[in-house]
């Protein structure tokens, strides 16, 4: 029933998107590929907030960076030439219609972010396929997703889909070369270029084990960093404040520390400071409402 009235609504809406001109019947391209649009830049910010989200709590982020795009009209036309799709099925039947692209840094996120999107509420998959331990024969890896998406308009929601792809920077990098050779030579990539790939391909899966054997100790020092750069803000945020409400000799005294401190770069003696000035700005502020009351 969902799947009837989806696609009921699928035609509802191309029908709307008709004008007629005697015979012809004009998909209006804009108007259609709208919604598209501002899915898009939702899910951006969305994945993009995640990364933050994680680098805010001083964490490992599984998501390196995330891009997104709107299939071109010529594009969805190829395609829809190409397999066959009549304009009415157009929005059912290109699935990429709407695309995101999220870049990890080992093959292991890939599989942290594919659970982060299965775990959200307003993405419902509708199907994957794994690139990856299916490499296609061309060479390609990634992890696709197609997930249906609501999206607010002026007539009320409307519910489209997405294709996610999820890969590490090693597999993009492939992609993309690739994708640009497929660009200059179609479909006729000469056989010694396509070897070329294929050994490119390979030792892009020995690269991403490689790195996958040294995950762990670059995680741990991307998080300390992280953690390092959340606690000096922390803690100019608070001597700033510090600043505003006592004795500036004092503050000039604790910022020397801090300087001291900084140079030493010890994480655990920066993280002490941090708590020590923590307690100095927390008796301030018991000694402020006090004076309140
Ligand atoms: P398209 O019509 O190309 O979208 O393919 P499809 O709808 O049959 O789905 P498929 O899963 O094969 O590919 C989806 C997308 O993955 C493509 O649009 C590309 O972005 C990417 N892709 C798939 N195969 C390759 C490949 O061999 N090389 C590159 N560079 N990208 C690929
Ligand atoms: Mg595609």
């Amino acid at each position: 029933y969902e799947m009837q009235r989806s696609l009921v609504g699928s035609e509802m809406c191309i029908r709307d998107r008709k004008r007629r001109l005697g015979d012809m019947d004009i998909l209006l391209w804009h108007e259609i590929l709208e919604p598209y649009e501002l899915a898009v830049k939702e899910l951006q910010v969305k994945f993009r907030h995640l990364i933050k989200e994680h680098h805010g709590k001083g964490l490992y982020s599984p998501i390196e960076s995330v891009s997104g795009r709107v299939k071109s009209v010529s594009s969805i036309l190829e395609k829809m030439q190409r397999k066959g799709i009549a304009p009415e099925e157009m929005e059912e039947q290109v699935e990429d219609i709407a695309g995101i692209r999220i870049i990890c840094q080992f093959v292991e996120d890939i599989e942290k972010v594919a659970d982060l999107i299965q775990k959200r509420s307003d993405i419902e998959i509708k199907s994957e396929k794994d690139y990856i331990r299916h490499m296609k024969d061309s060479g390609y890896r990634s992890y696709h997703l197609i997930v249906y998406y609501t999206v607010e308009t002026m007539n009320g929601p409307k519910r489209i889909q997405v294709e996610i792809q999820i890969r590490t920077m090693a597999m993009d990098f492939w992609a993309t070369i690739e994708h640009s050779l497929q660009y200059k030579y179609k479909a006729n990539i000469p056989d010694h270029i396509r070897e070329r790939l294929s050994a490119a391909a390979k030792a892009i899966i020995v690269l991403d084990n490689e790195m996958s054997s040294v995950r762990s100790e670059i995680m741990d020092a991307q998080n300390s960093s992280q953690m390092q750069r959340n606690l000096i803000t922390d803690i100019l945020n608070n001597i700033e404040n510090l600043y505003k409400v006592t004795n500036k000799r004092e503050v000039e005294k604790i910022q020397d520390e801090f300087y001291h401190i900084y140079a030493q770069n010890d994480l655990q003696e920066l993280k002490r400071f941090h708590k020590e000035l923590d307690l100095i700005a927390e008796g301030y502020r018991a000694q402020a409402i006090t004076d309140e009351l």
